[in-house]
């Protein structure tokens, strides 16, 4: 049985997200969607909001779960069991960090790859800072957030 966890902060979760988690259920049996904690960001929505989204946007994939850790990514990862971390690249911007993180996870533990699946190109443009900015000036998200969490996020992201 092949593990893979995806990790994130999903702050919150993006159609660019949702479709890595369609593909890598595709590749894996079983998929682990982890709300993790990024250390240099502040996220908008509480740790449970984030799962509960996550949970509403997956109820379609039957391999797929959502869990969070506040711990190392590796950590976790050991303790599952997976044998692969999945990340989503947009573009070469996305690179750098991504390479840095996915050297630095098997240094600390290599018993599990670094997967990297590529955006697809409509969801290059996105991310979850996109979708804050513009939903907070009321702009039009809905080509962005799936759409059955699209009122949860205005509601709490709308500020006029
Ligand atoms: O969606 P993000 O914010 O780019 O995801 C980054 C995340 C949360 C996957 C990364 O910060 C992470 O793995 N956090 C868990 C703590 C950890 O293991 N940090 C070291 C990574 S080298």
């Amino acid at each position: 049985m092949k593990l893979a966890v995806y990790p994130g902060s999903f702050d919150p979760v993006t159609n660019g997200h949702k479709d890595i988690i369609a593909r890598a259920s595709r590749l894996f049996d079983e998929v682990i969607v982890l709300v993790s904690v990024n250390a240099i960001k502040h996220p908008s929505f509480t740790t449970e909001e984030r799962v509960a989204m996550l949970r509403a946007v997956t109820t379609e994939f039957p391999n797929v779960t959502v869990d969070t850790d506040d711990g190392l990514l590796v950590d976790y990862v050991k303790k599952v069991g997976a044998a692969a971390i999945v990340k989503g690249l947009r573009a070469v911007s996305d690179f750098e960090y991504e390479f840095q993180m996915a050297l630095a996870n098997r240094k600390l533990y290599d018993g599990a790859e670094t997967v990297f699946l590529t955006t697809t190109t409509e969801n290059m443009y996105l991310s979850s800072s996109v979708v804050k900015q513009i939903a907070s000036f009321g702009g039009d998200i809905s080509h962005f957030v799936p759409e059955n969490i699209l009122e949860d996020i205005r509601k709490r992201l709308v500020k006029r």
